[in-house]
């Protein structure tokens, strides 16, 4: 039932960087970015829970008094929107403890994408599994990795709505494993691809814009590459490459 315009926190791209004596490579400064944004927007979230609380119980004496209950209604209401807001934000920028170990990706991906099954059967999207890749071993965290793909997943039946197919391929090309997920849905507009991995860069009414930069945090923590391939009526494709153990 949110009905506001999540693309409101925006303001929160506006962290300034560290000012850095020497000029630090563009894909360095982007992950220091996004570390600091982690960092910042948990302290800043953990700061609005605690201000959440005090105002919430002011609320709920005021309408327990009686006065003006309709307004104190509409306080409630939006109260308890911001705070799903700022925990889904939490949950996306807290810095987490990396766990490195031998994943199974043909293993992660089932698993991950049967979080995801009753929702696309529902939506009557069709599941396609095309794992080619010899030895499908990486090094690397499983949650982390799992979020990466369910992103890219989230992403793909979002964009499909309903009545279409989404594939996952995966192949071993030479030292990496290489991961495809391709959708059914209208593509990506040109003007857009450029800014897709921007924080908080998103087109849709509920989306915060995160899914696909922690996406590519997460894929460049394990010294990978991601890359896209899409044109507007057909479809999309995410690549995600990763060294293989
Ligand atoms: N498979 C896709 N097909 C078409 N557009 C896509 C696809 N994946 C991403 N996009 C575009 O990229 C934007 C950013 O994606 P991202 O996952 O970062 O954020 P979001 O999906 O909008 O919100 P969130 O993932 O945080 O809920 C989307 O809003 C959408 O415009
Ligand atoms: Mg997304």
């Amino acid at each position: 039932m949110s009905h506001g315009e999540p693309q409101t926190i925006t303001g929160s791209t506006a962290v300034n960087p560290p000012v850095a004596s020497t000029p630090l490579p563009e894909n360095l400064r982007r992950l220091d970015r996004l570390a600091n944004l982690g960092l910042v927007s948990a302290s800043v979230a953990h700061e609005i829970k605690n201000g959440l609380v005090a105002i919430s119980t002011f609320v709920e004496l005021l309408a327990a008094k009686g006065e003006d209950k309709e307004m104190a209604d509409v306080v409630s209401r939006e109260l308890v929107r911001i705070n799903s807001l700022v925990t889904q934000m939490l949950r996306y920028s807290a810095p987490q403890p990396r766990a490195f170990a031998t994943v199974r990706a043909h293993e992660l991906l089932d698993h991950s994408l049967r979080l995801l099954e009753h929702q696309m059967d529902g939506r009557l999207i069709a599941l396609q599994r095309d794992y080619r890749a010899v030895s499908d071993a990486v090094h690397g965290d499983e949650s982390q990795l799992q979020q990466a793909f369910m992103n890219l997943f989230l992403n793909a039946v979002e964009a499909v709505g309903s009545n279409g197919a989404v594939t996952v391929t995966t192949e071993t090309v030479g030292a990496h494993l290489k991961i495809s997920v391709r959708d059914s849905g209208p593509g990506i507009a040109q003007e857009n691809l450029a800014r897709l991995f921007e924080p908080f860069f998103t087109t849709k009414k509920n989306g915060t814009g995160l899914g696909l930069a922690i996406c590519r945090r997460v894929v460049e923590e394990h010294r990978g590459t991601i890359e896209i391939h899409s044109e507007p009526g057909n479809g999309s494709v995410f690549i995600i490459s990763l060294p293989r153990e």
